[in-house]
């Protein structure tokens, strides 16, 4: 008999949770680390002590969402993403501003990094040097915490960075290596001489060839070389090391309770280095993010994973794990987006059909975070290897069309965006500018414009988020898009960002311009309430639920087609991506216009320049 069967005590949530993982955790961990010290007894009593300060109203959410576990899938979920420092100046300022976003539908809410970081040599945040403070300008961490309250009671769920490969050079681990001690330079990669860095060159592809070129920082204190593999200041962090990974789980798990929702995994592909690789998507990678998961499922399983993965088609999905052992709960649709804005410059839908023949084709439990812009640049990672076999199109004279096509310096183009990061060597260059002044809205906004050119503006940007609304995931605006933000081109008369062009579309949040989105007949307006429209209708209807099914539909060379059916509901989405009205014969039948309430005969449908159509063909 069991002596112990009558007298146990009652088994906490947090240790239930860990048997769940135990034999996978202690597998994977010792596996990579071999660990023969007590690493792996130091990192579970770290998930215990990180359990026990987690607070009692994030812990009944827990059990909310583990009782809801597909919450996040829903089609009611309307994202945002933002600089606090643009948005409201700082972090109550957000917060006194969220009637805003409840004005705009979004319940998902993006904070860009927030957290403590050098003036100057911050990369917009993402050179952090404490985790556990927030930026002094921007607040505390108590404000954070109010913000993440405020959110939750609003049934706002919240997103903040976690940069996880480098730190700041001043964060304190940095500074003490820098000083000498081992302990903090084993948290690095040094070095005495260029020979291993050399090597490290020869298959290490450059992140910022121009603004920051190679992997490398020579230390002048030092006389040493430390890797960098993003700035100078950001020094990668070397997870072959234990204590690394413990204690920056540790970090990730000390925001997750401070209330935040969805923890993004900055720049994760790089986390692992390896010598005569490209020290990128390596296999232990997929190992650290995995561990990470677990310790989210065992301290805040309410919590998710956002990875930024920003990564050729074949490298992104693997990201998402096994339906068993997911790995990220959620990724950037990244190469969706980049080919859409391929389809802008080109009026060719068949590259986009066929990325989302992929997309479509994975399991629908995989989830992505839609965008048509965020605070970095457009890399152009397309499908070379297809445009080559079916357009006899090749990469560098590609890249510079597209460039070309959107700084507007091709004939015709309205576009008015700059290049970032332009690599001569490779034709590399890659793209910044906001989706207004992308679309021609700038330009048409000149007093020499013609009057068409604004409406085809419009029209551009407004079909081109019907076209993100219509894609599985939950769809993420970047502030100010909504009311069609142009280009910041003060950054260049700052010497802290003058180098960096990802700055003209990270400009102040301009209240006075968004003001007029309540007079009728505005570009803010127009956009406005087009948007409130659609995401109203995209939240009515069960055919957007992630779980739909999806495959790419109809169209024509110009003319994008995805069908969605969902229970009983059957969408079709046109979209046209020329500006050129195409007509269509899609069969017999009647469908209904979900914008207008219309009647429209499928043998002949009419779509205008930058037309676009919801088509709902059976409901429910
Ligand atoms: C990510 C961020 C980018 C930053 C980089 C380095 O890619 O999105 O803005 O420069 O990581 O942290």
């Amino acid at each position: 008999m069991n002596q112990h069967s009558n007298v146990s005590a009652p088994v906490s949530a947090f240790e239930q949770r860990l048997e769940q993982c135990y034999n996978e955790l202690k597998w994977l961990y010792h596996e990579l680390y071999q660990d023969k010290g007590n690493a792996f007894d130091y990192f579970l009593s770290m998930l215990k002590s990180c359990y026990e300060g987690r607070k009692q109203s994030l812990r009944s959410l827990d059990e909310q969402r583990l009782a809801q576990p597909d919450w996040y899938r829903s089609n009611k979920l309307m994202g945002m993403m933002m600089y606090p420092s643009n948005f409201g100046g700082n972090l109550n300022g957000v917060r006194e501003r969220l009637d805003y976003l409840e004005e705009c539908g979004v319940n998902y809410l993006h904070l860009m990094p927030l957290l403590d970081s050098p003036e100057g040599k911050s990369d917009g945040g993402y050179a952090v040097s404490d985790f556990r403070k927030v930026r002094p300008d921007l607040g505390t961490m108590e404000d954070l915490e109010a913000l993440a309250d405020e959110c939750h009671s609003k049934g706002i769920a919240l997103c903040l960075d976690f940069v996880l490969n480098h730190t700041s050079e001043e964060h304190p681990w940095a500074k003490a290596a820098r000083e000498g001690d081992p302990i903090a330079r084993s948290r690095y990669f040094f070095y005495n001489d260029w020979v291993i860095p050399n090597e490290f060159e020869k298959t290490v592809p450059q992140v910022f060839p121009t603004t920051a070129p190679g992997s490398f920082t020579w230390l002048d204190d030092c006389q040493e070389i430390v890797m960098t593999s993003f700035y100078p200041f950001q020094w990668d962090l070397n997870y072959a090391n234990p204590m690394v990974f413990n204690d920056m789980t540790e970090n990730l798990l000390y925001l997750a309770n401070r209330g935040m929702d969805v923890i993004r995994l900055d720049a994760v592909p790089y986390i692992w280095k390896e010598l005569g690789t490209t020290c990128r998507n390596l296999p232990q990678v997929h190992t650290l993010v995995r561990m990470m998961h677990l310790a989210c499922q065992i301290v805040c399983p309410g919590v998710l994973l956002l990875g930024e993965v920003v990564m050729e088609p074949a490298k992104v999905a693997p990201y998402f794990g096994t339906v068993e052992k997911p790995e990220c709960d959620m990724l950037y649709n990244v190469t969706t987006m980049c080919t859409t804005w391929h389809t802008v410059a080109t009026r060719n839908v068949h590259l986009l059909r066929h990325q989302m023949d992929q997309v479509c084709a994975l399991p629908n439990t995989c989830l992505f975070q839609n965008y048509l812009r965020c605070h970095d640049d457009i890399g152009w990672g397309l499908d070379y290897k297809w445009l080559l076999e079916h357009y006899g199109q090749d990469e560098v004279s590609h890249k510079k069309y597209l460039n070309d096509w959107f700084t507007g310096k091709w004939p015709g183009s309205w576009s008015r965006g700059e290049l970032y990061n332009d690599d001569p060597r490779l034709g590399d260059a890659r793209l910044c500018g906001t989706t207004a002044s992308l679309v021609g809205i700038e330009t048409a906004l000149a007093p020499d414009a013609p009057p068409q050119a604004l409406e085809q503006a419009i029209a551009c940007d407004m079909m081109l988020h019907a076209w993100m609304l219509t894609q599985s995931g939950i769809p993420v605006l970047y502030s100010g898009d909504e009311v069609g933000q142009l280009n910041d081109n003060d950054y260049h008369n700052d010497p802290l960002k003058a180098d960096d062009s990802r700055y003209i579309h990270r400009g102040v949040f301009d209240w006075e311009m968004a003001e007029k989105r309540h007079t009728p007949g505005t570009v803010q307006n127009r956009i406005f309430y087009g948007l409130r429209k659609l995401e109203q209708i995209r939240a009515a209807h069960p055919v957007f639920r992630s779980d739909a099914q999806v495959w790419t539909w109809g169209g024509d060379d110009a003319v994008m087609g995805l069908e969605r059916r969902f229970g009983g509901e059957r969408l079709v989405g046109l979209f046209n991506f020329s500006e050129q009205t195409h007509k269509l014969n899609l069969g017999k039948g009647v469908a209904e216009d979900l914008l207008t309430g219309a009647a429209v005969w499928l043998d002949e449908v009419t779509l205008p320049g930058y037309g676009f159509y919801w088509l709902l063909l059976e409901r429910s």
